[in-house]
């Protein structure tokens, strides 16, 4: 038989407690961890499907998103395949048709420029009200290289009531013109 003296039978104690308050330690994370991840979680994240689903159908948000053709690829098709799916509708405002991203013409070709964005946005506006004015809640203007987290502005807007006349953004004075943009 093994004899210990005492120090070494402290020491071989406190190697098993150790070890054991540890394992404890583990298992408790370990049962925290797969509390969250079975069950609440899940039923948390198919609360909030559903929320977001219910959302979309009542809070019908009309995206335009300014672009030009030579955007189209670098970032127009971008927000097509992302954040834009998640809008209601949506619709390019450009300077040139191009119909599988929805692109629509508003402005003239010359007439594209940076410093012509205001006449863009406003054209865009016209054309988007015209088409579809009745058939959704918001109107909201965006930009090729805007990324919109459509839902948390569905939650944002979930407490106005669309037939108000809101406008949300901040102002800005553009070559003496004054108008509001993108939040
Ligand atoms: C704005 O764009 C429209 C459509 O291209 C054009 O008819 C109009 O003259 C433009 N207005 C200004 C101020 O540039």
């Amino acid at each position: 038989m093994v004899k210990f003296k005492s120090r070494q039978l402290y020491l071989v104690t406190g190697f098993i407690t150790g070890f054991v308050c540890a394992f404890m330690l583990i298992l408790n994370i370990d049962d925290v961890h797969i509390d969250i991840s079975s069950r609440s979680d899940y039923a948390s994240s198919a609360a909030a499907h559903r929320i977001q689903r219910d959302l979309a159908a009542d809070i019908r948000v009309l995206c335009m998103v300014l672009t030009c053709p030579e955007n189209l690829e670098l970032n127009a098709q971008h927000v097509h395949a992302t954040w834009g799916q998640r809008c209601n509708k949506l619709i390019f405002a450009s300077s040139e048709n191009y119909e599988p991203l929805g692109v629509v013409k508003v402005v003239e070709p010359d007439a594209g420029s940076y410093k012509d964005l205001w006449n863009k946005t406003r054209e865009g506006f016209r054309y988007v009200w015209q088409e579809y004015g009745d058939q959704y809640d918001w109107f909201v203007k965006a930009d090729d290289d805007t990324y919109i987290i459509m839902e948390n502005m569905r939650r944002m807007l979930s407490v106005y009531d669309p037939a108000m006349p809101l406008y949300f953004g901040y102002q800005m004075k553009r070559y003496n013109v004054v108008f509001v943009i993108d939040a």
